[in-house]
């Protein structure tokens, strides 16, 4: 039975003063069987963690360096989120995928950093647009979930996210019958490498303009074991129906 996960990505959005929803999220969508995580730019994820310290909420990061620590400047170790406060890591986004050219090697190389820091590590696969439309989705998704993972993954410290790079905030979303295509070809493949016990495990996280309107019915998708939200999780008016979806 794997335990659904509503997870959170506030991408370089927030100020000390938005921090005030993490409180509404936790006082009004209790999940007591689910994890809620949200994952904040860095800057907020010291006080965060110290203002949730009392509730099941668990505060994450975006990104982590692989070193633990060194002569890398504006980089962060998943060390020093560990010591701020943060649980869990989103890796190899789309958007850092593009924006700072991460293949699967360096993908694989932070969450085995975030692995050895008791960091959850949420690593995000995902084809663009161009390469549906050519036929290559499960090619791009298999062979970025192949370089991501890495072989110590556990059902404990790894999340995968699917992610397709045409449905993050475009409010276009990705049909249950895609989602579902996808969904089980990830199931196939980490059982195919781990274990049905390992890879039968590990949470599967759809997502890319999840909403309050269409959460219900990508949680009634097989193998959807939660969702990774980008716009709708920055409050807890549109956070919280999709955290109740789950239930
Ligand atoms: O990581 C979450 C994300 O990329 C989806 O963003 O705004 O489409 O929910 P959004």
């Amino acid at each position: 039975m794997r335990r659904k996960m509503a997870a959170g990505n506030w991408k370089m959005n927030g100020l000390l003063a938005d921090l005030v929803q993490l409180d509404r999220i936790a006082a009004t969508c209790p999940a007591p069987d689910a994890d809620l995580l949200i994952c904040l730019p860095a800057s907020l994820i010291h006080p965060a963690s110290q203002q949730v310290r009392h509730s099941a909420m668990m505060i994450g990061a975006q990104d982590c360096h692989w070193n633990a620590a060194g002569a890398h400047t504006g980089d962060i170790s998943a060390v020093q989120l560990a010591d701020a406060g943060a649980a869990a890591v989103i890796l190899g986004h789309s958007e850092r995928r593009a924006d700072h050219q991460e293949d699967g090697a360096t993908v694989r190389a932070k969450a085995q950093a975030a692995q050895a820091s008791g960091l959850i590590a949420v690593i995000c696969v995902g084809e663009t647009l161009a390469e549906r439309d050519a036929g290559a989705t499960l090619d791009v998704i298999g062979a970025q979930l192949d370089a991501s993972v890495p072989d110590s993954a556990t059902a404990d410290s790894v999340v995968i996210a699917y992610e397709p790079v045409w449905a993050i905030g475009t409010g276009r979303i990705a049909t249950t019958d895609q989602i579902a295509e996808v969904h089980a070809f990830l199931r196939a493949r980490l059982i195919d490498r781990f274990s049905p016990q390992t890879g039968g495990a590990i949470r599967l996280l759809y997502g890319g303009s999840v909403k309050p309107d269409n959460a219900a019915q990508i949680f009634a998708v097989p193998e959807v074991d939660g969702a990774l939200v980008g716009g709708a999780s920055l409050t807890a008016d549109d956070f919280c129906p999709i955290v109740a979806a789950l239930e």
